[in-house]
């Protein structure tokens, strides 16, 4: 397969897609994002990179940091299970409603408020965004990754929602720590930005069944088999049906208009384009993975 070539195609097959749907605005820094950049990245498990268009450019990671917090708080031991579920929500990801139904349990770690709850139990070793900056620049290899300070000052003025989702898991007894230190903690992790190139590297332990780069193991086959299937189930929302009817991957999307995607034994694929659909995904990126799994047929299934 030649991925190259593959990665030109499908930029150009997306042509139309790219600019379509709307920039996040929520994030008043993240509606400063050109709508028309796209960028896609394939690593394979074997470490070659392959690109497209922007895919060295650095842009805010957003919700597909949850992915990486999830990985490095299974890697501790998995207690954190006790504190959220593994079901798709149906809702939105900043929603609320299900939360006092279920006595404040998340339904799953990829909604903002179990995502809250992962952060709060990585914080246990130390800071989850230190853990997490760490981890990302090992295994893409690039030291300069960092919290974009801009939009990690805009997320954190613009925090009532998951800061109203942190307090009433707390009223639950499902916080260890502060909420102001947790919400800290989330946004910076957030707020990272990285380049597809960067992310698809960082995410290869997930296509590796649990080895990193250097050949060590994060996680053991279960844990990794489970991320993969709560990414595939939950990753996208109340979307994610649709997402693994057109893809048929595990993928983890993210307001900045990214989203990643993992086939099992062969590579990590993030593609990036900042105009979002109804429900918080890039309209170019899933289009642009559609064609991905269509044309390789890498798909899981
Ligand atoms: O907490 C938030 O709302 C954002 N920092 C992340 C949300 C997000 O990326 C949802 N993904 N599609």
């Amino acid at each position: 397969m030649d991925l190259a070539a593959l990665l030109d195609r499908i930029a150009d097959d997306v042509a139309t897609d790219i600019g379509r749907g709307v920039v996040a605005d929520y994030i008043p820094a993240l509606a400063r994002v050109e709508p028309g950049r796209f960028g896609m990245a394939v690593a394979e498990v074997d470490g070659a990179v392959h690109g497209v268009g922007d895919w060295e450019r650095p842009f805010s990671v957003q919700s597909m940091s949850k992915v990486f917090t999830l990985a490095l708080t299974l890697s501790r031991g998995d207690g954190v299970w006790a504190r959220v579920g593994r079901e798709p929500s149906g809702d939105p990801f900043n929603s609320l409603v299900q939360l006092e139904h279920e006595d404040g349990i998340p339904r799953n770690p990829f909604i903002n408020a179990g995502a809250l709850v992962v952060t709060d139990e990585l914080a246990r070793h130390g800071d989850a965004a230190d853990a997490l900056l760490a981890f990302l620049r090992q295994e893409s290899g690039r030291q300069e990754i960092t919290v974009d300070p801009e939009v990690a000052a805009s997320e954190a003025g613009h925090a009532d929602r998951n800061r109203a989702l942190a307090y009433f898991m707390a009223s639950y007894g499902n916080m260890r720590h502060p909420v102001p230190s947790v919400l800290d903690q989330y946004v910076r992790q957030c707020s990272i930005a990285m380049s597809c190139a960067d992310v698809a590297r960082s995410a290869l332990f997930l296509a590796r069944h649990g080895l990193r780069n250097d050949g060590s193991r994060l996680l053991g086959l279960s844990a990794a088999k489970r991320i993969n299937a709560v990414m595939l189930t939950c990753g996208t929302y109340d979307a994610a049906g649709e997402f693994a009817y057109r893809v048929g991957l595990p993928g983890k999307s993210g307001v900045g208009g990214g989203i990643l995607a993992i086939v099992p034994g062969r590579c990590a694929v993030c593609v990036w384009s900042p105009g979002l659909d109804a429900r918080g995904n890039s309209v170019a990126g899933v289009a642009a993975l559609d064609r991905f799994t269509t044309l390789t047929g890498w798909s899981i299934f």
